[in-house]
């Protein structure tokens, strides 16, 4: 497993994620960044850095010459301004072109139903003729880490109706798949990633209890989140139209039993990343809480 891994989003949430992993497993990393700076962490834990830009061909093609794997993620909602589908393909160009032996891309949860982009990619990357595993994950854990996402105002606030089990994985168990992906053991897989299915009362409960505050769910009115971002909301009137989504979770544990359900996150990692955030964001407590 000495062989190296291009690994894109190095810098962001998945890609350090399977950076960080990979490293551990013993692969060789070659983490993609606009600007070197921001992976610092990542060179001192042992990855080689590359300057490159997902929307530029020459750099991605120098990135890639060499690789025996990439890790294809694209920073999608968050960056309207980038086309992530010629992205995507441009990516599984260069990467066949090199000679790269296994890419596994990170798609998003139902991408063939609202993801469109996402779709086509993951088309464009199964016609290919390269050996892939494609991973659609579903709504992080660590979302809840995130004011847009989470803990606001004193409450749990999302657009997702009370009766609405969303189906949640963690950063890790993201990275865990693609290593598997890399290793061989997904060839030809598109998996659709869940560690957990809970409803946001649920969730909001498990965070109370984690952090020793009572946090209410309520819920944000869709428009509220459609004025912030359109794509997010659309991704929530999917899951408020289809509250149960075909996940196996069992199935999924079965691959990968260490995979890790809401409490055990907040046992590993995230209740002291929530404690820490709540430390710094004492303002966004209601009185009572205090
Ligand atoms: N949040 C969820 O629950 C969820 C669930 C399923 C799927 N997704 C999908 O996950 C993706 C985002 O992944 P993430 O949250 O891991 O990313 P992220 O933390 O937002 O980080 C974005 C990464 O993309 C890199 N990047 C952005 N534009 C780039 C460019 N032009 N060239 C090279 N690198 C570029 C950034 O690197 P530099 O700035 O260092 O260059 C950074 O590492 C989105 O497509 C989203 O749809 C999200």
């Amino acid at each position: 497993m000495n062989e190296l891994v291009l690994v894109t989003g190095a810098t962001g949430q998945q890609g350090g994620a399977v950076a960080r992993r990979l490293l551990a497993d013993g692969w060789r990393v070659l983490a993609l960044t606009r600007d070197p700076a921001r992976a610092r962490d990542l060179a001192a834990a042992g990855a080689e850095v590359v300057r490159g830009d997902l929307e530029d061909e020459a750099s991605m093609a120098a990135a890639a010459a060499g690789a025996y794997g990439v890790f294809s993620v694209h920073p999608g909602p968050l960056a309207p301004g980038q086309d992530e589908v010629r992205a995507g393909k441009l990516l599984v160009d260069v990467a066949r072109r090199a000679g790269v032996r296994r890419l596994v891309y990170s798609s998003a949860l139902a991408a063939d139903v609202f993801q469109a982009a996402k779709w086509e990619v993951e088309q464009y990357l199964a016609a290919s003729g390269m050996p892939y595993t494609i991973l659609r994950p579903s709504s992080f854990m660590e979302n809840y880490l995130n004011p847009l996402f989470g803990l606001r105002d004193g409450a749990l606030r999302t657009a997702l109706a009370p009766h609405v089990r969303q189906q949640l994985i963690a950063l890790d168990d993201i990275a865990a798949f693609a290593a598997d992906g890399f290793a061989g053991r997904l060839d030809g897989r598109t998996l659709t990633l869940a560690g957990d299915a809970l409803t946001p009362g649920e969730v909001a409960a498990a965070i109370s209890a984690a952090i020793g505050v009572t946090v209410p769910y309520e819920q944000l009115p869709i428009d509220e989140l459609r004025r912030v971002n359109p794509r997010f909301a659309q991704g929530y009137e999917y899951l408020n139209n289809n509250p149960e989504p075909p996940v196996d979770i069992a199935a999924l544990r079965a691959l990968q039993p260490a995979l890790m359900t809401f409490a055990q996150w907040l046992e590993q990692t995230g209740s002291a990343q929530l404690k820490a955030g709540f430390g710094v964001a004492k303002k966004n407590l209601r009185p009572s809480q205090k």
